[in-house]
């Protein structure tokens, strides 16, 4: 493992093994990619963008919140009730209650995990770096997964 990958792992250790992050393997995000890779290729490019531009982000915030920013535990693309109709808008405040439920997380990584649908959400913002960081890759990351891996 070289340097970058053993800080990567480092700063989510403890995060990627547990239960209910591992369940997010079983739910499919788009294409063949399971939520849990999709939640790993975000934090993956985060730490990537954050040291090739300087940001100086606080790993932890970043990183922690992108692995937790879609942990919202069901299978979007299913029916069921109609309850998952509004997962666009519902997804974000659901992942903060099963991170806060799980982990005990800051405000920081709240706020990276509540605000990550900016603009669908207009009214949640991104504020901080670790926010935008997530905000951004999550959109770029969705995209290739959509176009690439189906
Ligand atoms: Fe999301
Ligand atoms: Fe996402």
């Amino acid at each position: 493992m070289n340097a970058e990958d053993e800080e990567f792992y480092e700063v989510l250790s403890g995060i990627r093994e547990e239960a209910h992050v591992q369940e997010m393997k079983r739910y499919k995000q788009h294409g063949c990619v399971s939520t849990f890779e999709h939640c790993e290729n975000v934090a993956r490019l985060c730490y990537r963008l954050n040291r090739a531009l300087f940001l100086r982000a606080n790993l932890r915030t970043l990183l922690i919140g992108a692995m937790l920013h879609d942990f919202f535990l069901y299978d979007w693309h299913e029916e069921g009730d109609g309850s998952h109709r509004l997962h666009g808008f519902s997804h974000a405040g659901r992942a903060c209650r099963n991170a806060e439920k799980y982990f005990e997380i800051d405000k920081e990584i709240r706020h990276v995990i509540y605000c990550h649908m900016w603009p669908l959400n207009l009214q949640r913002v991104p504020m901080s770096r670790e926010a935008w960081l997530v905000c951004l890759a999550d959109k770029y990351v969705s995209l290739q997964e959509t176009l690439f891996r189906r």
